[in-house]
């Protein structure tokens, strides 16, 4: 597959050119080891190879094998966008960045874990992590596709299934693209605005707070005039991972979320997701053409009356 970086070294987009064949897309490892072990079998299963492969970012967080995840994910050769955790640990800042509320459940968990895995993570990591793009593109049946971690422009920004249509359309509109995959919110959930698509792939590494073990990721596929978009669960060896938590003296409330999947809190979250903590979520698969009508660019809709 072509990777090109659009301006050299530091370039915040890396295009993957047109993809003729399925691509794998998962968010959050986590530095759950286990995880991502499973979701590479399932790619082995599959046939689809690492170069076919996109992580929207975040590979050390809540689990305990946060080096160990990211030689993984490095030796796989997956394209990845730089997280709120990349970004943070490429320049050496003392918190996460993630944008949880100060003070809240997640914001003081997230000073636990995010010491561990910076103790963790060596150096020539950190340096791989300052390089990662911010966008990973690429074309499919047509489509213009961005791969971001949580906003367009703004690393850190949720985006959630209760997300209205008026900020995706805005965030698409900041795209340039036909259609975005993100990460971040860590729920998989699929929307179609005006045409365009919005999907998340949701997170490897933790369960997406409804009440299963199950992890998720994407498989996205081209057809002639169409692309297939599945959101798929995962079981993986979910005991392993929380005994690492506990034995690492992680928080236990993740190693709680591992076991019962739900999350220590979801308060980042609008109530109507909220309101879904618990009900499990149903694997989906959604066929999607990219709009026939050129796409407007940001200044044409601004200039528009
Ligand atoms: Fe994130």
């Amino acid at each position: 597959m072509q990777r090109v970086n659009t301006a050299g070294k530091t370039a915040t987009t890396l295009d993957l050119g047109a993809v003729s064949g399925p691509l794998m897309i998962f968010g959050g490892p986590y530095g759950n080891l286990e995880a991502v072990t499973a979701v590479f079998a399932e790619a082995d299963r599959r046939g689809i190879p690492g170069d076919h492969m996109i992580c929207t970012g975040d590979l050390a967080a809540y689990c305990a094998d946060a080096q160990a995840t990211v030689d993984l994910v490095r030796a796989r050769g997956v394209a990845v966008v730089a997280g709120n955790v990349e970004d943070s640990f490429g320049a050496d800042l003392t918190d996460c960045g993630c944008g949880f509320n100060e003070g809240s459940a997640c914001d003081v968990l997230a000073a636990s874990w995010y010491a561990y895995a910076a103790r963790t993570i060596d150096a020539d990591a950190k340096r791989w992590m300052r390089d990662l793009p911010r966008t990973v593109s690429f074309t499919m049946s047509g489509a213009h596709i961005a791969v971001v971690h949580g906003g367009v422009d703004q690393t850190n920004k949720f985006i959630f299934p209760a997300t209205s249509d008026d900020e995706l359309r805005g965030e698409l509109l900041k795209s340039g693209a036909d259609g975005v995959i993100a990460g971040h919110s860590g729920i998989p959930f699929s929307r179609i605005v005006d045409g365009q698509l919005w999907h998340n792939a949701g997170a490897i590494g933790m369960p997406a707070n409804d009440g299963t073990r199950r992890v998720w990721c994407s498989i996205v596929t081209p057809g002639p005039e169409s692309i297939l978009i599945e959101s798929r669960a995962l079981d993986y060896n979910w005991r392993a991972a929380a005994a690492k938590i506990r034995t690492a003296g992680l928080p236990i409330a993740y190693a709680d979320a591992v076991e019962t999947g739900l999350w220590p809190s979801d308060d980042v979250a609008p109530p109507a997701d909220r309101a879904r903590r618990g009900r499990a979520i149903a694997e989906s698969a959604l066929r999607w053409s990219a709009p026939v009508a050129p796409r407007a660019t940001a200044n044409e809709r601004i200039a528009a009356p």
